[in-house]
């Protein structure tokens, strides 16, 4: 199990509350979300997003999932590309927020559980929400079960800087001018928490190289990292049309297998006498 970051105490209590947690703050700051994110960046944010599927070589009729839609801001801008998206999001309230922009087809659920079948998608996104899942090698096995074989996973994500100095700036931005303007702002501490607890999941997120070998784990390859202003990652990763077969499993084994498992995995080794 790859958890995110560590338990954050100063927002909940014990780990277990986690979720509840999380599902409380973004129920409740969604009228705000699109504001607050279009105000910490400048405007670039949607541009930003936009720009990344733009480059991601979509095409009409691709069908998508994004994950962790939230308002539906990369959902919104995958839309203009192909008509077929589905966003999830276990939030409700933020479910809600994002309908009155887009018809979106959405679906209330979690990540760690995709109520989808199997091979289902040529594309799923993740926008900025990594860092809220229980567990990433969950998250992507069952990426990898509902992408069809070259499916690609496509995750956008802020990384906090290695160098200290970059690090307590970006931090006094992001968790103390941010927050501090918004609650003035909006006259909503609620917003003020959110954003936060953005900076503060960002600040603890596992580094870079966690997040590449969890992908490669669920049996993604080709994953890489691409990083725009220094703290931008996009992390992209293809599921193969053969998965590779683990070493330990043996030739009986393999024999073993019903021919419509076979059709799914990698081909059984030729019989050498
Ligand atoms: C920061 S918002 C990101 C929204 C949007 N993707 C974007 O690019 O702005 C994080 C979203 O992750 C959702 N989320 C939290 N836990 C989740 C989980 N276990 N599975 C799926 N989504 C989750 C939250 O409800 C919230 O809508």
């Amino acid at each position: 199990m790859t958890a995110p970051h560590p338990p954050l105490g100063q927002f909940y209590g014990a780990p277990h509350d986690r979720e509840r947690f999380v599902k409380d703050l973004f129920d409740g700051s969604a009228p705000w979300y699109d504001w607050a994110i279009t105000f910490f960046s400048f405007g670039s944010g949607n541009w930003y997003r936009r720009q990344v599927l733009a480059r991601a070589g979509l095409s009409k009729g691709d069908r998508i999932l994004d994950i962790a839609t939230g308002t539906g801001v990369v959902a919104r801008e995958a839309l203009a590309i192909t008509p077929s998206v589905v966003g999830l999001d276990p939030s409700i309230g933020m479910l809600v927020a994002g309908r009155e922009k887009a018809p979106l087809t959405n679906v209330q659920g979690k990540s760690e559980l995709l109520p989808f079948r199997d091979a289902s998608f040529d594309l799923i996104t993740i926008g900025f929400a990594l860092r809220h899942f229980a567990d990433l090698d969950g998250v992507f096995r069952e990426c990898a079960r509902v992408l069809r074989p070259n499916g690609k996973l496509l995750i956008l994500e802020i990384t906090a800087p290695r160098s200290r100095l970059a690090r307590s700036l970006l931090g006094i931005y992001m968790g103390g001018m941010v927050p501090a303007a918004a609650a003035i702002i909006t006259r909503h501490a609620r917003v003020a928490r959110m954003l936060r607890y953005y900076w503060a999941t960002t600040r603890d997120c596992v580094r870079p190289e966690v997040i590449l070998s969890a992908m490669r784990s669920a049996g993604f390859r080709d994953e890489r990292r691409d990083v725009d202003l220094a703290i931008f990652s996009k992390y992209s990763a293809i599921i193969p049309a053969m998965p590779a077969r683990p070493a330990s499993v043996s030739r009986e084994a393999c024999r073993s297998e019903s021919a419509g498992t076979r059709a799914r995995t990698a081909p059984v080794p030729a019989e050498s006498d």
